[in-house]
């Protein structure tokens, strides 16, 4: 077999030496080449690439190598300051994979590779406040990074390369073959809360039933809350990374989200750094259309309390944003819930409409406070009915009503719940 191995090792020296270390571990049959001497890859069986990461992408000169790459089984070897198993690594590496068009990537390795020194003391001199300021979470990583590729790094790559050539030789056709493995990615916002997290169970649960065999796996968009739960659950972008490797071949995307805002843009950007290596469809939310939005208003008014009586107030308390890009959804939002019912009102924790606003339409004694969010998180228990005097129990309770909080995400409603694999199923529409 023949086997080119290219790398662009633009400051350290850090790529160089895992791509040394993978030509020796494959011996003879191997050519070695700095990307600025690289030969056409046309002759050859297998070509693996290797290149240090700058400002999230690879290095120049190897994106431009990489173009040259067309209809060849290939693997990636990079070295970067991130941690390895991160978003941003998993970032780095969707984005070379989609610069490789027409390629079957057979093997990734990513390991840390140490800073050059002057841009090291760069890093280390900006204050803790700037963006990439030197933060103790910065420093323990860079400390880190600074420590590699060492030698286990040059073992694993070598061992990776290895296994992956020997796997095409018993098996030259295994990676491309024909079969489809499809998963779907359900994304939420995600919660600190382990009770509001019924509505993405719930969710989940209604997905896997609509398309039995087809795996559902959860990952969520906010990092704090990650976080906050430990890194129990997944960002998207690792979640893509790991089915990838796992050998999946398509991915759809539930949105598991209520407006096409900032979370959904973020999705969106998440999924197009996968563009090329794995094809993902994304769905839309009850908030993108008119249409998608009436429905969801009557699953949520059929998901209400039995016992609420036609004469009393229905307060739902919805998420807003505070820069204003979501009034005009809410506004819409509340007018058609006043349609349903019209003691159906609607107000936002930030943005437009504010409870003050909504305050004196209020004319029942009784009011049901509900969260209009999928999970009954932070704000429901705090925000809407915490025993704070800001909460907005306290506030209509000080005005006199009679408050009934409803402590349930609008996603834990079957109905409502339901509505998500629908909007899977219409990715297959025409
Ligand atoms: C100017 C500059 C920008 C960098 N940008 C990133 C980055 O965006 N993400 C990252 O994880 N590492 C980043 N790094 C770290 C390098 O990717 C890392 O040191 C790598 O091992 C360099 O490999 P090379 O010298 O073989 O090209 C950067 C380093 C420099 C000097």
């Amino acid at each position: 077999m023949k086997i080119l191995i290219v790398y662009a090792s633009r400051e350290t020296g850090n790529s160089a030496r895992v791509a040394q270390a993978i030509a020796d571990r494959l011996g003879p049959e191997c050519s070695l080449f700095s990307v600025s001497q690289a030969p056409d890859p046309g002759g050859f069986d297998f070509v693996a690439l290797g290149f240090g990461i700058y400002r999230g992408w690879p290095d120049g000169d190897m994106i431009a190598y990489m173009k040259r790459c067309r209809k060849k089984k290939v693997g990636l070897f990079m070295t970067l300051g991130a941690w390895p198993d991160s978003a941003p690594a998993a970032n780095c590496l969707g984005r070379a994979e989609g610069l490789l068009a027409d390629c079957t990537v057979c093997v990734k390795f990513a390991c840390q590779g140490a800073y050059a020194p002057e841009f090291l003391a760069r890093l280390q001199s900006l204050p803790p406040t700037s963006s990439h300021g030197w933060t103790p979470e910065r420093a323990r990583r860079i400390t880190e990074a600074m420590k590699h590729p060492d030698a286990e790094d040059l073992t694993r790559a070598g061992e990776m390369f290895s296994a992956a050539i020997e796997h095409l030789r018993t098996q030259p056709s295994v990676t491309s073959s024909p079969i489809q493995k499809k998963a779907v990615a359900a994304v939420f916002f995600g919660s600190t809360v382990p009770r509001a997290r019924e509505a993405y169970r719930k969710i989940t649960e209604e997905t896997e039933k609509r398309f039995p065999g087809v795996p559902v796996f959860q990952a969520y968009t906010s990092e704090i809350v990650r976080k906050r739960t430990g890194y129990t659950v997944p960002s998207l972008p690792e979640l893509l990374k790991k089915l990838q490797l796992e050998g999946y071949t398509g991915v759809d995307v539930l949105a598991g989200l209520l407006s096409p805002g900032e979370e959904y843009h973020r999705l969106l950007r998440d999924v197009s750094g996968f563009s090329r290596s794995l094809p993902c469809r994304v769905t839309q939310v009850p908030f993108s259309s008119l249409g998608r939005m009436r429905e969801f208003l009557n699953r949520t008014a059929a998901s209400l309390p039995p016992e609420r009586k036609p004469d009393e107030d229905v307060l739902f308390m919805g998420h807003g944003n505070p820069d204003g890009r979501a009034d005009f959804i809410y506004m819409t939002a509340a007018q058609e819930l006043a349609k349903i019912d019209p003691r159906f009102h609607l107000a936002c924790v930030e943005g437009a409409p504010g409870l003050d606003e909504v305050m004196p339409k209020l004319n029942a004694k009784k009011v049901y406070l509900v969260p209009f969010m999928l999970v009954a998180g932070d704000h429901a228990l705090n925000d809407m009915a915490g025993e704070e005097e800001e909460s907005w129990r306290s506030r209509l309770e000080a005005k006199g009503f009679r408050c009934e909080c409803v402590l349930r995400g609008l996603g834990e409603a079957e109905g409502v719940a339901a509505l998500f694999p629908d909007y899977l199923k219409a990715l297959d529409e025409p």
